[in-house]
C-alpha cells in the first residue's frame, strides 16, 4: 500500500512554511519537539496535492462558487464512512468550524444569555461564548476510576432548566478523547428536546474513532423537526486545516436558514478556490490515505501508552478512544500548568497546557500524537526529563 507505515514514519520538514506548530517563535524554542496545536506532521494525500496543483496551473483565480460537486463529495464520504445519508439542501458551507460556533452563538442567543458546554473542552468553545458577551455554563465531565470521562446528565438538565437554549457539544470530545456512544447521545438529545435546546455538535474529529469505538453523528438521530446541527470539516481528517473549509449540516431547514442569514449579515462566505478544490479531492479520493493514517495513529496510541508508563510513571493517561490528542493528568508532578509548560519547554518539548481547556484542566497536558512515532517518543522522553527536574527541585 502506498500509505503504509513508512509513509507516515517519514514525516516532513515544515519549518519556514509559516506553520503555527513549528514556526511560532514565541511558542517554539530552537530544536523543540512540538506536540501541541492540533494538526499532524504528515504529508497529506497525493490526490489532494495533485488536485491543487492542477487547479493552480489554470492561470485565472476569479470568483468561485460552491457547486453541487462540493456538497456531493461530502455526502459520498459520509455515506461511505458512516452510512450517513444527508441531502444537498441539508448542507451549508462556511470557512471554519470555529466560525460556525461563533455564528450559532450569535444567531441563537442574545448578549448575557447562558450557553452550556461540557468541560474541560477545546478553548474556543468558551471563547466563542464569552467573546460575544454570552455566559458559558460549564457542566463538568465526570472521570471514573478507569479515567474515562462521562456526561453529568443531572447537572446538564439543571443547566437546561435554568434557561439554557443553546448547547455546544464536542463529539468526539477534545481534549478528553471520548467518542460519545449512541446511548449517551440518545439521552443528550432527549434532554435537548425536552427543554427545546439547540445542540450544535462540533464533529470535526469524527473520523478519529478507534475500534471498538464508533463515531455517531447527532444527524443520525435527528429529523426535520429537531434542533440539531453538526459542524464537519476535512481539515483535521486530511490535515488540510490551512485551506479553511467546513460544512454545517442540519435536518431542520429553519436551523440552516437562521445560520445562513447570520453568516450573510456578518459577511462570511465560502468560495476560496483552493479550499473547495482540496476539500473535494480529500472527500472523493482520500480514503486510502485515511485508512493508512488510522492504522498508524492506532499504533502511536499504543506506543504512547508504553512511553507514558516508562517516562511519566506517576502520570494518569485517559484511555484514547478518539482524536489524535491524549489527555494526561500530571498533577502528581505539579498542579500548575504554568510550571509544567515552562519545564517542558526548557527540556525541549512543547505541549498544550490543560488550562487552555478551562480551569478543570489545571495540572493536565494534551499530547498531540499525530506525528511520526519517533518524534512523539522523543517528546515523551523529554517530558520524562522535565518531570525528573520538577521532582528534584520540589
Ligand atoms: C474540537 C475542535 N473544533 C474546531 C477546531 C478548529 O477548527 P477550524 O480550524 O475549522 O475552526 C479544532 C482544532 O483543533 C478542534 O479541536
Amino acid at each position: 500500500m502506498r500509505y503504509d507505515r513508512s509513509f507516515f514514519d517519514k514525516g516532513l520538514e515544515r519549518h519556514g512554511t509559516a506553520c503555527v506548530k513549528w514556526d511560532s517563535r514565541d511558542m517554539m524554542p530552537e530544536g523543540a519537539v512540538p506536540l501541541w496545536v492540533a494538526d499532524m506532521d504528515f504529508a497529506c494525500a497525493d490526490e489532494i496535492v495533485e488536485a491543487l496543483q492542477k487547479r493552480a496551473a489554470h492561470p485565472c483565480y476569479g470568483y468561485t462558487m460552491v457547486t453541487e460537486e462540493d456538497t456531493d463529495a461530502l455526502r459520498g464520504f459520509l455515506r461511505r464512512r458512516h452510512g450517513l445519508e444527508v441531502r444537498r439542501e441539508e448542507i451549508g458551507m462556511l470557512p471554519c468550524v470555529v466560525t460556525g460556533l461563533k455564528a450559532v452563538v450569535n444567531a441563537y442567543t442574545r448578549p448575557g444569555d447562558p450557553v452550556a458546554i461540557l468541560t474541560p473542552v477545546y478553548g474556543p468553545f468558551t471563547f466563542s461564548i464569552e467573546s460575544n458577551g454570552r455566559k458559558a455554563v460549564r457542566v463538568e465531565l465526570i472521570r471514573d476510576e478507569s479515567l474515562r470521562y462521562h456526561i453529568d446528565f443531572e447537572s446538564l438538565e439543571k443547566a437546561f432548566q435554568s434557561g439554557v437554549r443553546l448547547f455546544l457539544l464536542c463529539s468526539p470530545h477534545n481534549p478528553v478523547s471520548r467518542v460519545w456512544g449512541k446511548e449517551e447521545l440518545d439521552h443528550l438529545l432527549s434532554l435537548c428536546q425536552k427543554y427545546h435546546v439547540l445542540v450544535a455538535s462540533d464533529e470535526i474529529h469524527a473520523e478519529f474513532a478507534f475500534a471498538p469505538n464508533t463515531f455517531v453523528s447527532v444527524l443520525s438521530m435527528t429529523g426535520p423537526e429537531d434542533l440539531a446541527l453538526s459542524f464537519m470539516s476535512a481539515s483535521k481528517t486530511f490535515n488540510i486545516a490551512g485551506l479553511e473549509q467546513a460544512a454545517m449540516i442540519s435536518r431542520n431547514p429553519d436551523v440552516l436558514r437562521t445560520l445562513n442569514r447570520y453568516l450573510e449579515s456578518a459577511g462570511v462566505v465560502s468560495g476560496n478556490i483552493f479550499a473547495l478544490e482540496g476539500t473535494r479531492a480529500a472527500y472523493t479520493y482520500g480514503d486510502a490515505w485515511l485508512d493508512g493514517l488510522m492504522d498508524y495513529l492506532r499504533q502511536n496510541a499504543a506506543l504512547l501508552e508504553d512511553a507514558v508508563r516508562e517516562h511519566l510513571p506517576k502520570a494518569l493517561l485517559t484511555p484514547v478512544e478518539g482524536t489524535y490528542l491524549a489527555w494526561v493528568d500530571l498533577r502528581a508532578y505539579s498542579e500548575s500548568c504554568d510550571l509544567l509548560e515552562r519545564k517542558f519547554r526548557e527540556h525541549g518539548v512543547v505541549l498544550t497546557g490543560g488550562s487552555f481547556f478551562g480551569p478543570e484542566g489545571e495540572g493536565f497536558m494534551r499530547v498531540n500524537f499525530g506525528c511520526p512515532a519517533a518524534q512523539m517518543l522523543e517528546g515523551l522522553r523529554r517530558m520524562g526529563e522535565a518531570v525528573k527536574d520538577i521532582e528534584m527541585t520540589k
